[in-house]
């Protein structure tokens, strides 16, 4: 009798076999990225116009435009005008504060405000986290606040968007796993990188974020876990918590330890949904599971309160009537728990997204005009709307 397929995969443990070949996949599809588009050695971020630094500084272009005359911004091109870096604009920033007497533009958190953890979530691909978490970490950074991005995806996305490889430039124990494991944790401090961003700090991911979905079972068996493993991201979080304002987690695309422990962590929490049929329908047994698993993780101790959550509608084409359809239905099931602002599909976005960057590190000449201004219009409102968030969990206007 021929051996069957089905008879040799039966010596194999299925649930193995599947990790296995999910790894392989994952690393093979890396790889080809990383030949397709060979990692930038160096990223920088753009140069801002008057009035787009004004927006991010918080005060009026005019304002700036004296406050640069009086030799605190960038000098001027041959054209007579002004572009300013990100540090010009945290340097003006000081200076208007020092100028007031009060701390007001330079907008880290003091007293009793606490660090806000957001946490990006939903187990559907493409649901647009990565770039959600990406344009709101920078947009923050750029607003002056102090800020952690934290990958922990495996296919590590949002670190190659930063510009760091994970193959190549994240080695082991580099990633949040090599302080959350059960075996020699390392300090979180050595694990942070910066980036070309200013305020804007990173811990990439990659494959090895894994480790920590099967070594949690076997940790949990032994009985060898002092902290369990819902608890180990806020854990390790609270060593570094005064060197921020703002953490944002993108997290991995299922429901894993790993997204449990974020979720545990989080002070809120933000998910992402493209409005439409098959999408919504997952984020309600994704709603379903997460709630069940929450209160296994509240009887257990866990911690489960938030600030804040809400629903963002992204990838949201506002003339596709099926689509318009379902945003209707789930605001009118939200209500004020979705946002106000929807991140709307773009081109200027996908674009950006393959050359691994973000509106705000794209030029504005690359693209039509109104295509890239509708584009980055639509993604202030919605960053400014959670940072409005965060400043109302903070107490301030
Ligand atoms: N607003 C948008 N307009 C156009 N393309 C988008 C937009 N948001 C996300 N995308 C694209 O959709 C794909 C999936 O988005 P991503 O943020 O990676 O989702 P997830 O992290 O949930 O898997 C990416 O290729 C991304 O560039
Ligand atoms: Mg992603």
């Amino acid at each position: 009798m021929q051996p069957s397929l089905a008879l040799q995969d039966d010596q194999e443990h299925l649930p193995t076999l599947l990790a296995t070949d999910a790894q392989e996949l994952s690393y093979q599809l890396q790889q080809h990225q990383a030949k397709v588009f060979p990692p930038q050695s160096q990223k920088t971020m753009r140069m801002f116009a008057p009035a787009e630094a004004a927006a991010f500084i918080g005060i009026g272009e005019g304002y700036l435009r004296q406050i640069a005359a009086e030799g605190h911004g960038p000098d001027p091109l041959a054209n007579g005008r002004r572009l300013y870096t990100a540090e010009d604009m945290d340097k003006i920033r000081k200076v208007l504060d020092e100028r007031n007497g009060t701390p007001k533009y330079v907008p880290s958190r003091r007293g009793s405000e606490k660090l806000q953890v957001i946490s990006v979530m939903n187990f559907k691909g493409g649901s647009g986290k990565t770039t959600t978490a990406a344009h709101l970490a920078q947009y923050l950074a750029l607003r002056g606040y102090r800020v952690l991005a934290v990958d922990l995806d495996p296919q590590a996305s949002l670190s190659a968007l930063f510009g760091h490889q994970p193959e190549l430039d994240v080695g082991d124990g580099e990633t949040l796993y090599g302080a959350i494991r059960y075996e020699a944790p390392r300090p979180i401090s050595e694990i942070v990188r910066s980036t070309y961003t200013p305020n804007l700090h990173l811990i990439p991911g990659n494959l090895e974020l894994m480790e920590f979905e099967h070594e949690t079972p076997r940790a949990m068996a032994a009985g060898k876990a002092e902290t369990m493993f819902f608890a180990r991201i806020g854990e390790t979080l609270t060593e570094i918590e005064s060197f921020y304002d703002v953490v944002v987690i993108d997290c991995p695309p299922q429901l894993g330890f790993l997204t449990m422990s974020a979720l545990c962590a989080a002070t809120s929490m933000l998910i992402t949904v493209h409005p439409q049929m098959l999408d919504v329908m997952s984020m309600s047994q994704f709603l379903t599971m997460t709630s069940e698993l929450m209160s296994v993780v509240e009887k257990a101790g866990g911690r489960t309160s938030y600030d804040w959550m809400r629903y963002l509608i992204t990838r949201f084409e506002p003339n596709d009537g099926p689509q318009s359809q379902m945003t209707g239905f789930m605001k009118a099931i939200f209500g004020n728990r979705m946002l106000t602002n929807a991140m709307v599909k773009s081109t200027a976005v996908a674009d950006a997204g393959v050359t691994k960057q973000t509106l705000y590190e794209v030029e504005r000449a690359q693209f039509t005009r109104g295509t890239y201004d509708r584009a980055l219009d639509s993604l202030n409102l919605v960053n400014g709307e959670i940072e409005a968030h965060i400043r109302m969990t903070w107490g301030r206007k």
